[in-house]
């Protein structure tokens, strides 16, 4: 136990000082007056960035968290928890911002750059390859260049949800008015009632003979339900099928390895939970085949916005584990890239993989797991419509029927009224999401917390207790 303690205590001191912990300890909230020196940065990038590096027992010390927090400049009168909509960019990432747009103003440098450092890093953070990351500016332009990219023709179908982002169903909906694609959608359960096996299945019962693409949100925004990605693209592999992941929500949320987890193309934000300046994102897509995960061969795919494409074209996607060319590179080269996000995508990157990946998914998810509690016990565990008990769909995203009359939740004004004195009462920012339910008339308007790594216990009880107040106020 002493031995245990000791190292979790000097591995936080560690940590604390590669994070920028001491350095940003000013709370200002202007971005001029943030005390850093750009060697907390350099000092940073040199740390481990290993997935997973982080095996120190700290998910439960609560100090450390309060440190982490620190490091943060939301408005410290407002508990902020739509981290799903968008995250806040860490003080060490502002400064970065700050630093480079004078250094590259001044010295009036170019961003024609397939950004290679960044991308490695992101790739290493995310489990992959540097060539099969491209840096975008956020998911929806990932899944616009994914959907833009594959070969479907007239009467080929994506098989998705009911419950998709418009980043994704805009890209699929020209696919099927330009091109005559059809789009079948799985009608998605919701609630604590499922299993993953129970989702696959549905899958399974919907692909036909015209099934060319399977895509899909995990986790979904509405209800956070995580679709079992890796359960879903063995049934996909079977069929020979291409996966298309709007993983949104993922990095910086989850410590998934894009490898493991066998998919084809995989889309994500790098200013929700990842923390990244506005305006970024990740996209990981296959570009070599590793057996042990996906057999199958490269889907044909152009990365169609680029400005590198090669006057004699590319060589064939490769048929083994050697990648033939550089996909992400081709993917993040577009003209004139902006180096100082780049550089905030790398500041971000390097800070989460020294906190360590596993060791935030595990606090997210264990103040999202005591948040379902909460609700299970103070409204009745049928009020949510995110899983809480199987571990395979759970994430930190959380959704739930607040209002003291259940029917309440079809009422859209009731929804927008609730969150909005839960901002203006209480000083809390959560929001609203509708959807279809199965079986239900009109949709439900249900509320979402969002749990991330600057929150702790306590904001959790804060959060329930204010919104059963607020609920019980509104009935
Ligand atoms: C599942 C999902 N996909 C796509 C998006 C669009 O995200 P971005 O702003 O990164 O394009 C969101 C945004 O909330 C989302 O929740």
């Amino acid at each position: 136990m002493t031995n245990v303690l000791n190292t979790s205590h000097a591995s936080r001191r560690g940590i604390l000082r590669l994070i920028g912990a001491g350095t940003f300890t000013a709370a200002t909230g202007g971005l001029g007056l943030i005390g850093s020196s750009p060697a907390s940065a350099a000092s940073a990038t040199t740390a481990s960035t290993a997935r997973g590096a982080a095996a120190v027992p700290l998910a439960g010390d609560p100090t450390f968290w309060q440190q982490v927090e620190r490091q943060f400049v939301l408005d410290k009168n407002v508990l902020f928890m739509n981290v799903g909509t968008v995250g806040s960019p860490p003080r060490s990432v502002l400064q970065t911002l700050e630093d480079t747009n004078l250094r590259v103003a001044v010295a009036a440098e170019s961003g024609y750059s397939s950004f290679d450092d960044v991308r490695a890093l992101a790739a290493s953070g995310l489990g992959c390859d540097v060539d099969e990351m491209a840096i975008t500016h956020n998911t929806s332009d990932g899944m616009a260049k994914i959907l833009a990219g594959l070969e479907l023709a007239e009467g080929d179908e994506i098989l998705t949800t009911n419950h998709e982002h418009s980043g994704g169903n805009s890209p699929m909906q020209q696919l099927r008015d330009r091109k005559g694609v059809v789009l079948r959608r799985v009608a998605l359960p919701v609630g604590n009632a499922q299993r993953a096996e129970d989702y696959v299945e549905l899958f399974r019962q919907a692909i036909t003979s015209r099934t060319k693409v399977m895509l899909f949100s995990a986790p979904t925004y509405k209800t956070g339900t995580m679709l079992p990605i890796r359960m879903l693209v063995e049934l996909a592999q079977e069929h020979g099928l291409v996966t298309v992941v709007d993983g949104a929500h993922v990095p910086g949320m989850m410590n998934y390895s894009m490898h493991e987890l066998g998919v084809d193309f995989f889309a994500g934000s790098a200013a929700k939970w990842q923390c990244g300046p506005g305006g970024t994102g990740v996209l990981y897509v296959r570009n070599k085949v590793d057996a042990r995960y996906n057999p199958n061969p490269l889907p044909a795919f152009w990365p169609t916005i680029t400005s590198s494409y090669p006057d004699a074209g590319l060589p064939p996607r490769t048929t083994n584990a050697t990648a033939s060319y550089d996909m992400g590179r081709y993917l993040t080269s577009v003209g004139n890239g902006s180096i100082a996000l780049q550089a905030g995508v790398k500041q971000v990157m390097t800070m989460w993989d020294t906190i360590g990946r596993q060791r935030i998914e595990d606090h997210v998810l264990g103040l999202s797991a005591h948040l379902k509690e909460l609700i299970a016990e103070r409204w009745g565990v049928e009020r949510l419509y995110s899983p809480k008990d199987d571990p395979r769909l759970v994430c930190a995203l959380t959704s739930f029927n607040p209002f003291a009359n259940a029917a309440d939740v079809t009422t859209q004004a009731k929804s927008v009224e609730f969150v909005s004195r839960m901002r203006s009462e209480h000083s809390i920012v959560i929001r609203n999401v509708d959807f279809p339910v199965i079986g239900a008339s009109s949709s439900h308007w249900a509320v979402r917390v969002s749990t991330h790594l600057f929150h702790q216990h306590d904001d959790v009880e804060r959060v329930v207790d204010a919104m059963w107040k607020l609920s019980r106020a509104m009935a």
